[in-house]
């Protein structure tokens, strides 16, 4: 008896300029486009298995082992019926294709970090579940056409499917077809970068992305100018930076950009506050870093930058890493002891608070 099963695993993105609005809740389409950066390490993946069997009954999902509900019209029960179709395709192309799409499936993911702390699980775990059932049902399809699938269950989802530095271009088509993600460079282009991740709190988020958007959409008149104004300049600036590898300006924009979503957030009403104080005190020890360099001739050292929760992440090239964490270390108490993946701080003991 054959298996049909398949494993996959996708990353979290996190993005430098802010999709936060969308123009058609039910496509996912945005009101403007987007830009992240996909982190390569194995610490926050969401890994996914597929199977498709003529004895299961209906589709179901298990979420780090957890049963969730595949609502009828929902975005799961959206992201399956649309691979089912590509697979229908597949299978009409060649009539030997065993006919899986007419099976149920069975799907269970895993993430190795909290859900829905603001460290963008729905983005890996759309772009895992897509990707598994692309090698389930063998699609000969590109990254760019399953961003398609995926921004259907999570708009931030369609960057996942790239490493790298990853743009999710907005589109005009009322049908979504040119709203999917392209690579700007791939993660091997400016290996230098790397993304140093503050779990300020790992509670799950007060107000979800979803009906933050929507409020903001409805009231905020600071979004419209964002929108029409701000982003599209700034999409380009900061693609031509990461093509020059120009630290300085990518660093400037991320953090304009990641300070005008929360004042979005505040502009909406009634308001979202998404960022703690803590959130607040990195930004402040970020800006100090950066003014002490800028001052003595220097260029920008770190960015911050904050999704819809509390937790920072701050972008720097590798040469300050050690610098940042041991200041962070100083100023912040620590829950945990730092996670040491470079080995900076090898052969040194590390303060745990
Ligand atoms: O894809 P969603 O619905 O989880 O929204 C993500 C929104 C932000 O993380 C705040 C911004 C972004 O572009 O990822």
């Amino acid at each position: 008896m054959s298996v049909y099963q398949a494993t996959a695993s996708a990353p979290v993105n996190i993005a430098c300029i802010k999709y936060w609005g969308k123009r058609d809740t039910k496509l996912i389409l945005p009101t403007n486009s987007s830009l992240s950066v996909t982190l390569d390490q194995d610490h926050l993946r969401s890994t996914t298995t597929s199977r498709a069997d003529p004895s299961f009954e209906k589709d179901r999902l298990w979420l780090n082992g957890k049963e969730e509900e595949i609502k009828e019209g929902g975005r799961l029960a959206t992201c399956i019926k649309e691979m089912k179709r590509l697979r229908r395709e597949v299978e009409e192309k060649s009539p030997s294709e065993p006919k899986l799409s007419s099976f149920a499936v069975h799907i269970a993911s895993r993430n190795n970090f909290p859900t829905a702390a603001g460290l963008a699980s729905s983005a890996s775990g759309f772009a895992a579940l897509v990707s598994s059932l692309a090698a389930l049902y063998k699609l000969p399809a590109t990254p760019s056409e399953l961003s398609l699938i995926s921004r259907q269950g999570s708009g931030s989802a369609c960057r996942s499917l790239f490493g790298g530095f990853v743009a999710w271009e907005m589109g005009s088509a009322a049908d979504g077809s040119d709203s999917y993600a392209v690579e700007v460079a791939p993660q091997s282009h400016w290996p230098d970068i790397h993304a140093l991740i503050c779990v300020v709190s790992d509670d799950k988020k007060g107000t979800s992305s979803t009906s933050g958007m929507q409020r903001t959409v409805e009231t905020s008149p600071l979004l419209q100018h964002r929108i029409k104004n701000v982003v599209p300049e700034r999409m380009k600036a900061i693609s031509e930076a990461i093509l020059a590898k120009d630290f300085d300006t990518f660093a400037r924009i991320t953090m304009q950009d990641s300070n005008q979503f929360h004042a979005v957030c505040l502009d909406t009403d009634p308001p979202i506050f998404y960022m703690n104080d803590v959130s607040r005190s990195i930004i402040a020890l970020v800006t100090e870093y950066n003014r002490v360099s800028v001052e003595n001739g220097g260029k920008l050292k770190a960015a911050y930058t904050y999704d819809a929760g509390p937790n920072a992440v701050i972008y720097a090239p590798k040469e300050n890493l050690k610098e940042i964490v041991s200041m962070i270390i100083r100023y912040f108490p620590q829950a945990e002891p730092f996670k040491d993946p470079f080995g900076l701080f090898a052969n040194e003991s590390l303060g745990s608070g």
